[in-house]
C-alpha cells in the first residue's frame, strides 16, 4: 500500500504525544526520519501519567486473547533492553522494578477464579507458581490473613510510568525530534486517498507519513474520512496513592480481586482503579474513592493509617474488542497506534518497535497483523 522510495530521511508527522506517540517517535527520530509530534496538551500527561506501570502479561490472561496475549508477552520480553536503551539516551532512570506480581484470593470465590486463571496459565506454560494463603504471606508479610491463595507470577516487571514517559521525551528530543506541546492537530489533510499531512495553528505541516496515536481522542481528529475513524472510547479509572512507612509495606505489585497495589521506589503505594465508561468525565467520586480503599485494605490491612497523598482520574483508550489498532489503514501514508486500554505501558516497546518497522520498510509484521483497524470493518 504504501511506496518509500527513501526510507530512513521520511517526514513523519506523530499526533499525540504519550509513551506509545513518543516511544514511536524516538524509535523514527534514532533512524534518522524528521519526526514532529503534536501534543494537544503536555507530552506523557493523560493515559501514560495516570497508569500505574504494571507489566503483568500473565495478569490478565484469557483464553480467547491468544494474539493479544502473545503480543504483550512479546512486549514483556523486549522491556529489560528498551529500559537500558531508553536510559541511555535520555540519561534518566526509569525505576524497572523486577519483584513480580501476587494474584491473591480472599474468599472462596476469589479462589475458584483463582485455580481458573492457574489452569490456564498452567495450559500455556506460563512461568507461575500456586502459593497457599500461609506461603503468600511468607513472601508479603503484611498481606491480610484473609488471603486463601495466590499466584506468584516471578517473572512480571514494573516501571515508573511517569519517569518512563520523561525519559521518552527527553530521548526523542536529544535525538533530534520536535516536540509541539498544547498544539492540538485541527485536521489531518487527505488528497487522492493519501495523508498529505496535518493543520496546526491555521496553516498546514506537510509530512510523508501521519501517525495517528492520540489515545481516546484518536476518533475527535478532524479529516479522518468515518470508514477509518477507530472504534476507540474513554475508560475512566480513578486512582490514588498512599505514603507507605519505611521499610515499604509490600514489595510485590498485588492484584487483589477489587484493586491492585504497585509499591514505587519513592515510597508511594498506588491504589488502582476504577473502571468506569463515563466518556470524558474526570470526576472523582466518593465511591471510586471508596471501593479502591476498601479493596486495599483489605487486601493490606495495614494501610490503615496512611496518608492518601494524591488522587487522580485518567481516561484509558479502549477500542471495540480492546485490543490496540496498530498499522496501516485505507488512507495511504496514515498510520494508526491508539487503543491500548489497559495495556500502553506494557505494550510500548512492541507498538514502537513494529510501527517505525512498519514506517520504515512498508512491511506489517505478524505480531500487529491481527491488530489492524481493517479487522472492524
Ligand atoms: N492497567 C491497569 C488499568 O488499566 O487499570
Amino acid at each position: 500500500m504504501q511506496s518509500h522510495s527513501s526510507h530512513s530521511n521520511q517526514r513523519i508527522i506523530i499526533i499525540g504525544g504519550g509513551v506509545i506517540g513518543l516511544g514511536i517517535g524516538w524509535q523514527l527520530a534514532k533512524a534518522g526520519c524528521t519526526v514532529s509530534i503534536y501534543e494537544r496538551d503536555q507530552a506523557g500527561r493523560a493515559a501514560s501519567w495516570a497508569a500505574a506501570g504494571m507489566l503483568s502479561p500473565l495478569a490478565e490472561v484469557n483464553l480467547n486473547e491468544g494474539d493479544l496475549r502473545q503480543i504483550g508477552l512479546t512486549s514483556s520480553q523486549m522491556y529489560p533492553k528498551w529500559v537500558q536503551e531508553l536510559e541511555s539516551d535520555s540519561g534518566m532512570s526509569v525505576e524497572l522494578r523486577t519483584e513480580g506480581t501476587l494474584i491473591i484470593a480472599l474468599d472462596r470465590d476469589d479462589m475458584e477464579e483463582l485455580q481458573h486463571l492457574y489452569e490456564l496459565q498452567q495450559m500455556l506454560n506460563l512461568p507461575v507458581e500456586w502459593l497457599t494463603g500461609a506461603e503468600a504471606r511468607e513472601v508479603e508479610s503484611s498481606l491480610s490473613p484473609r488471603v486463601t491463595a495466590a499466584i506468584s507470577c516471578d517473572a512480571d516487571f514494573q516501571v515508573d510510568n511517569r519517569l518512563m514517559a520523561q525519559a521518552l521525551t527527553h530521548a526523542f528530543q536529544k535525538l533530534g525530534g520536535m516536540l509541539h506541546e498544547e498544539n492540538p492537530v485541527e485536521k489531518i489533510e487527505i488528497q487522492d486517498e493519501a495523508a498529505a499531512g496535518v493543520w496546526v495553528n491555521g496553516t498546514q505541516v506537510e509530512a510523508d507519513v501521519v501517525v495517528l496515536s492520540a489515545g481516546c481522542w484518536s476518533p475527535l481528529i478532524p479529516g479522518l474520512p468515518e470508514a477509518i475513524r477507530p472504534p476507540v472510547r474513554p475508560v475512566k479509572g480513578q486512582m490514588l496513592a498512599l505514603q507507605m512507612d519505611q521499610p515499604p509495606i509490600i514489595q510485590k505489585v498485588i492484584h487483589a480481586p477489587d484493586t491492585y497495589l504497585v509499591p514505587k521506589n519513592d515510597g508511594r503505594l498506588l491504589v488502582g482503579a476504577t473502571s468506569e465508561e463515563q466518556g470524558f468525565d474526570t470526576q472523582l467520586t466518593a465511591g471510586g474513592m471508596f471501593e479502591l480503599l476498601r479493596g486495599a485494605w483489605e487486601a493490606l490491612p495495614g494501610i490503615y493509617d496512611f496518608p492518601i497523598v494524591e488522587t487522580w482520574v485518567g481516561l484509558r483508550p479502549g477500542s471495540r474488542d480492546n485490543a490496540p489498532i496498530l498499522g496501516k489503514t485505507a488512507i495511504e501514508n496514515l498510520i494508526m497506534a491508539t487503543g491500548h486500554y489497559r495495556k500502553g505501558i506494557l505494550l510500548a516497546p512492541v507498538t514502537a518497535r513494529e510501527i517505525a518497522s512498519l514506517i520504515l520498510t512498508g512491511e506489517t509484521s505478524e505480531i500487529i497483523e491481527p491488530f489492524q483497524l481493517s479487522r472492524f470493518s
